[in-house]
């Protein structure tokens, strides 16, 4: 008997997402789904691709990103993830999504990382979903809802204080809607000005919506600082008392004077997760970026501009250098730039490795895809695990590093037939070279597509091919937690 099936992927190394050990291997692919695994010889196929040993894994799910905005805007915003092997990028975090409100002006910081008033136009989920379904992104896409954006809805200007209980319930409101209309969970960034006022008891109060729904809580702590052992309480507290699994943000020790402390970051998760649902992503850097934000610069933090809109030609200069120039000081130079956006040099390569090595962490790129001279993670995060840490240092297994960026990401996020490969899952794949792969991009050169990442399918359709770039801009769909 003769199988016949549209494409076969033959004599890969496979690395299954489930971080069990490589085999050698056929995968074939008929319609949008994993129509069998392993050896495959009386198989045919519309399609054949040799892998000639190397590396087929599932499409790698970046699991923090701000892509809201760019995965509505065509193929070329999507190049720096689809180079990188990523075929899902879970959007809204941080308390930043792109709906549901709409902006008169340009909205405060950090709202405006994903660009100005003429983007905020969804005043729904739902429209935002539509607008998806109508123009599909060439990735798949899952979505958060951000807390900051609901405040401004429900609360405009006045976000200086805490909700009331009417605001309040407003938000949840908006946010039990949205979920209704297939976004994923609801996401905090209490560090930020315009959520800072916000009380324990008023995120618990939004974030009930998610129980009903079965949705997800993910959060950019209050501190990642000094305070980042209450801000892990904090994050805890809100699981337990909304009765709902949570995600800590690009988990990270900021500041010189707290390098060192993951080991106790982590053992305070480790032991709550005995009871409660925790996870945490991750980024391969020991420098961060956001806003630029003249009142928390230090003189021990060095930072770089990213973009400045009265100022672009500072766009990826050191501020010392920027202030230098001026003939000013850093603060007075970071407010001559705004609004702006920087790097941050503030945490310790060892807690970055710690944490990344640890079991419960995943992948998650942060990168900013509007920024002029943005963070390498952007275009680099998935190469550079793999490369500089499983490679190179051997900080982690690749089965493990793989299953950082797939299986465990989907599994926290509930994307079912997702994240696996195996017979009946959905045909996201990456193919690529485990000895060559590796981040070209880095601070000086921020958006260099990564060698070694050879090809992506998207739901089964060709997405990506090195050298050749994005090849169907639009076999992505919104994924929504616990549903096939
Ligand atoms: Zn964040
Ligand atoms: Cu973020």
């Amino acid at each position: 008997m003769t199988l016949r099936c549209d494409l076969i992927i033959r004599d890969a190394t496979i690395l299954d997402g489930t971080g069990g050990p490589r085999r050698r291997g056929d995968v074939a692919v008929s319609g949008d789904r994993i129509a069998g695994v392993g050896d495959l010889g009386a198989w045919t196929a519309e399609q054949e691709v040799r892998a000639d040993g190397n590396a087929i894994a599932p499409g790698f799910i970046d699991a923090h990103t701000h892509d809201d905005r760019a995965v509505l805007c065509g193929p070329s915003c999507m190049l720096c993830k689809m180079s990188q092997g990523v075929t899902t990028v879970v959007v809204g975090n941080c308390g930043i999504s792109l709906s549901p409100v709409r902006m008169a002006a340009r909205p405060v910081p950090p709202l405006d990382l994903l660009g100005d008033e003429s983007w905020w136009t969804f005043g729904s989920f739902a429209e935002y979903a539509e607008r998806l379904a109508r123009t599909p992104a060439p990735v798949n896409t899952v979505a958060l809802i951000g807390h900051m954006s609901l405040r401004v809805e429900a609360m405009g200007g006045d976000t200086q204080r805490p909700a009331t209980d009417r605001e309040a319930e407003q938000m949840r409101g908006r946010l039990a809607e949205s979920l209704a209309a297939g976004a994923s969970g609801f996401s905090t960034g209490l560090w930020y000005p315009p959520n800072m006022m916000a009380p324990t008891e008023e995120v618990i109060a939004v974030a009930e919506a998610l129980r009903a729904a079965g949705g997800v809580y993910v959060t950019h702590m209050r501190d990642e600082g000094g305070g980042v052992l209450d801000s892990i309480a904090e994050t805890l507290r809100i699981g337990r008392e909304a009765g709902v699994p949570v995600v800590i943000s690009h988990h990270k020790c900021t500041q010189p004077e707290n390098f060192g402390r993951s080991g106790e970051t982590l053992a305070a998760i480790d032991a709550a997760a005995a009871t409660q649902d925790v996870a945490f992503d991750v980024y391969p850097y020991a420098a961060g970026s956001t806003v630029l934000m003249p009142s928390r610069l230090r003189d021990d933090v060095p930072v770089r501009v990213t973009w400045s809109i009265p100022h672009p030609e500072m766009q990826g200069r050191w501020l010392a250098d920027v202030a230098r120039e001026w003939n000013t000081s850093q603060r007075e130079a970071a407010e001559r730039l705004l609004p702006a956006g920087a790097i941050y040099f503030q945490m310790d390569e060892a807690d970055v490795r710690r944490i990344m090595a640890h079991p419960l962490s995943m992948i998650g790129s942060d990168g900013l895809p509007h920024d002029a001279f943005p963070h390498p993670r952007l275009w680099a995060t998935f190469p550079r695990v793999l490369g500089h840490y499983v490679r190179d240092l051997a900080l982690l297994s690749l089965e493990t590093a793989i299953h950082k960026m797939t299986g465990r990401t989907a599994a926290v996020f509930g994307l079912a037939d997702r994240g696996v490969i195996r017979e009946g899952a959905f045909a996201d794949l990456v193919l690529f070279d485990p000895a060559t792969v590796r981040d070209a991009a880095d601070f000086d050169h921020p958006t260099r597509p990564s060698p070694g990442i050879l090809r992506t399918w998207v739901n089964g359709a060709p997405a990506y091919a090195w050298g050749e770039g994005v090849r169907d801009p639009h076999a992505g769909r919104l994924l929504t937690r616990g549903r096939a």
